[in-house]
């Protein structure tokens, strides 16, 4: 973003939005999250059911909320008041996007906090000549430390803060040109070496394979929330990011784009750690843990492993970085616009609230009281909890919000305008706005009703 007296300030250049917006997009949901999900649900018609997701639910609304951002140039609350009136009851979905910004990233820090660690230890050459067993055992001490946790979760918000604080996003921007692509390239090393590792013919199956019996009860609610989660849709990121972006750029091109990337690195992560999985007897359905356990292990067995392993968990790092400022964007844009706070104040306070909420998940592998006892009372510990509300419940509601918003709320002029400048998807406009007034919300309905049984 380039400094301006505003505190809002705008992007220096078309390519800046798109860095940005792929940047949240890309992070700990593709290479972490998206794989374990993947092998809790039971692969193949999980994956395809997510695909799906994607391309019919996400990308639709993924224009919708830049849009509406674009539209009315200021972030998630604020945006729903300047197009549709002070005292309109969508601001309430702007609402939801900033609750639900400070939910997703308390545990987001906490996992990103474990890739800082991990960096560390293999920076150290802790990584280096394991045996699977004892990678386990790192991740097991890990998961369940107390200070190890609260450390290094602590560690990546201030990291975090101190991005969002100083607005040096530019910066940043500059270098996902490089550190984006070295993911990529790191991640097709990685699978270069999964494709002559004994498991791969397995792992390949159980990623693209359909088996009608493969899905187990909440696979498909998981799949539609992780379309979100992954796409940073649903709770105003994008919207906010999009409230930057200058007005001739092609916002349906640039959203495939992205959603294009974003999937794309999804699946290699897949493609890399199920031949791991299966070549070395490890559980698919571990869950956190799981790409924690596997890659360290590919990299103890390669030549110059050690170093690798340090490049790759600095990446993570990174991609995860760029994904959690658009996250405290959201709520610091929030005070800025709302509240009139300064930048630096808002960047700040929303840090720390963050990090308050963030202590009961940092705690969810070592302590009685948020793992085991509440595992025991509502079947989930608190990490998995706020995850599971977060990302499969509300994401997916905010989005149907946006849609809703977007497709019967806004004025047409206003809304063709946005979606066809400069686009050389104007065609497609009736039938984007088709999808986003009856597909969009039906499809979101219905998972919700299936979820809770009633189909
Ligand atoms: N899309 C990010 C990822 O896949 O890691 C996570 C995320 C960022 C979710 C921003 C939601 C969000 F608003």
């Amino acid at each position: 973003m380039a400094e301006s007296s505003s505190p809002r300030g705008a992007w220096a250049s078309k390519t800046g939005f798109v860095l940005a917006a792929a940047g949240s997009a890309v992070g700990l949901g593709n290479v972490w999250r998206f794989p374990y999900i993947t092998g809790e649900n039971g692969g193949g018609l999980f994956v395809m059911i997510y695909l799906v997701c994607i391309a019919v639910v996400g990308l639709p609304i993924m224009i919708g909320e830049i849009l509406i951002g674009r539209a009315a140039q200021r972030s998630t609350v604020t945006a729903f008041k300047t197009l549709a009136g002070p005292h309109t009851p969508w601001k309430a979905l702007g609402g939801l996007g900033v609750v639900v910004a400070y939910l997703v990233l308390s545990f987001y820090s906490v996992v990103a906090g474990w890739a800082v660690y991990y960096t560390v230890i293999a920076a150290r050459g802790g990584l280096g000549g394991r045996s699977p067993e004892e990678i386990q055992e790192i991740f097991g001490a890990t998961y369940t430390s107390i200070p190890l946790n609260l450390v290094w979760t602590a560690l990546f918000m201030v990291l975090t803060v101190a991005v969002v604080w100083r607005g040096v996003r530019n910066g940043l921007e500059r270098w996902s040109r490089i550190l984006m692509p070295s993911l990529l390239l790191l991640l097709g090393l990685l699978l270069v070496r999964a494709t002559a590792m004994s498991g791969f013919g397995e792992a390949f199956a159980f990623v693209f394979g359909l088996h009608a019996d493969q899905l187990t009860g909440g696979g498909v609610i998981e799949a539609l929330g992780h379309s979100f989660f992954t796409l940073s849709l649903g709770m105003g990121g994008l919207l906010t990011y999009g409230s930057y972006l200058e007005k001739q750029a092609d916002i349906p091109s640039m959203s495939a784009g992205i959603a294009g990337l974003d999937t794309v690195i999804a699946l290699l992560a897949c493609l890399v750690i199920f031949p791991i999985t299966f070549s070395y007897g490890l559980e698919p359905t571990q869950g956190p843990g799981l790409i924690f356990t596997s890659v360290p292990i590919a990299f103890a067995q390669m030549p110059a492993g050690g170093l690798l392993a340090t490049a790759f968990f600095a990446l993570l790092v990174f991609a995860a970085l760029t994904s959690a400022i658009s996250l405290l964007e959201v709520a610091a844009a929030y005070w800025i616009d709302e509240r009139g706070w300064s930048r630096e104040r808002a960047a700040l306070a929303s840090g720390l609230g963050v990090s308050l909420l963030a202590i009961p998940s940092a705690l969810s592998g070592a302590t009685e009281l948020f793992g085991g006892r509440m595992q025991a009372a509502v079947g989930s510990n608190w990490f998995d909890l706020v995850a599971n509300i977060a990302s499969n419940w509300s994401l997916p509601l905010g989005g149907m919000g946006i849609a809703l918003f977007v497709a019967w709320r806004m004025p047409d002029a206003l809304r063709s305008v946005e979606f066809k400048s400069g686009s050389r998807w104007a065609g497609f406009y009736a039938g984007w706005l088709v999808v986003l007034r009856f597909v969009v919300p039906l499809a979101i309905a219905a998972v919700f009703l299936h979820a809770v049984g009633v189909f």
